[in-house]
C-alpha cells in the first residue's frame, strides 16, 4: 500500500467512487464458493464479483446462460459467509431482468435477501434501463456491464472484441453514459479497444472496471480460475495468469494415487 493510499476495513460502492476519484485503481476477481473467497479477501481484493462465469468454470457448460437464479444465490451465499472485507456483487443470470422490470426487481431482492450480498450487476444499456431504475428504486446498487456481454453469446455469435467501429463504439459511450444518469455505482467494460475504454473512463465520475479493455481505466477484474490457471482451455490476449494450479493440484493428487497404491500412505504418524 502506497502512504496516501486509505486502508478499507469494509469496501462500499462509496469506497469505490472516492478509489477513482483518489486515483487508485480498484481490484476485482470473481469467486464462487466459501475456500476460495476466503482466500480472495485475505488477499484484500476490493470486489468479489460472483459472475455468471460460473455456468463455464463451476459446471462445465459453454456458455453463461444456462445458469439459474437459484444456483447463482447457491454460490452467493457461500462467497458472503467467506467475505469480511470486499464488497460482494452478484451476476443476475439470462432471463430474470430482460422481460419486465417487475421480474429483475423480484430478482434482486431475492439475491439480497437469500445470499446477504451488496449490489447486482447485469448486462446492457438503453435496453435494459427500466430495470435498472426499478432495482435502484428498491435501494439496490447496481453495476452495469458493457461490451462484450457474453449473456448476449448467440446474438455476437463470437467472444471476438467490440466495439471496434464507430457506430457500436458511439453506442456503448452513450450507454455509459447513460448508466451513470440512472444511478450505477460503476461499470464493468469487456473486451473493447483500450483507447474507447479510456475515453469512456475519463468521461464518467463513477469507476469503470475492464477485462480485456487497456489500463487507462479505473480498475480490473478477472475470472479467479482463469488467473491462477485452473482452467488452461481459455486464453485471450488480456489474460495473465499468476500461477498454474491446474499442473500443481494434477501433480499433487498423482504423488497421493501413487502414496495409496504403494501403501506408504498413511504412515506410523497418520494413523490411530
Ligand atoms: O461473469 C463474470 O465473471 C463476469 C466478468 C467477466 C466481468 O461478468
Amino acid at each position: 500500500m502506497s502512504a496516501n493510499q486509505k486502508s478499507y476495513k469494509r469496501i462500499t460502492t462509496n469506497s469505490l467512487v472516492e478509489m477513482k476519484q483518489q486515483g487508485e485503481k480498484i481490484s476485482m476477481l470473481t469467486a464462487y464458493d466459501y475456500s476460495m473467497a476466503k482466500a480472495v479477501d485475505a488477499a484484500n481484493v476490493d470486489v468479489v464479483l460472483v459472475g455468471d462465469s460460473a455456468s463455464n468454470v463451476m459446471s462445465g457448460h459453454e456458455t453463461t446462460v444456462p445458469i439459474t437464479l437459484d444456483q447463482m444465490i447457491y454460490h452467493a451465499a457461500a462467497v458472503v459467509r467467506a467475505v469480511h472485507r470486499a464488497l460482494v456483487v452478484v451476476d443476475l443470470p439470462f432471463g430474470t431482468y430482460q422481460s419486465d422490470p417487475k421480474e429483475a426487481l423480484r430478482s434482486s431482492i431475492r439475491i439480497m435477501k437469500e445470499s446477504g450480498a451488496h449490489a447486482v450487476k447485469l448486462e446492457g444499456g438503453s435496453e435494459v434501463k427500466d430495470s435498472i431504475r426499478r432495482i435502484l428504486h428498491a435501494g439496490i446498487p447496481v453495476m452495469g456491464h458493457l461490451g462484450l456481454t457474453p449473456q448476449s453469446i448467440y446474438k455476437f455469435g463470437t467472444y471476438t472484441v467490440r466495439a471496434k467501429e464507430e457506430k457500436e463504439a458511439q453506442k456503448l459511450i452513450e450507454d455509459a453514459k447513460l448508466l451513470e444518469e440512472l444511478g450505477c455505482f460503476a461499470v464493468v467494460l469487456e473486451k473493447i479497444p483500450a483507447e474507447l475504454a479510456q475515453k469512456v473512463a475519463s468521461q464518467l465520475t463513477i469507476p469503470v472496471i475492464g477485462i480485456g479493455a487497456g489500463s487507462n481505466v479505473d480498475g480490473q477484474v478477472l475470472v479467479l480460475h482463469d488467473m491462477i490457471g485452473l482452467t488452461t482451455e481459455f486464453n485471450p490476449r488480456f489474460l495473465r495468469r499468476y500461477m498454474n494450479l491446474y499442473d500443481e493440484m494434477t501433480s499433487a493428487i498423482k504423488n497421493y494415487v501413487g502414496d495409496v497404491k504403494s501403501g506408504q500412505f498413511p504412515n506410523q504418524n497418520e494413523q490411530y
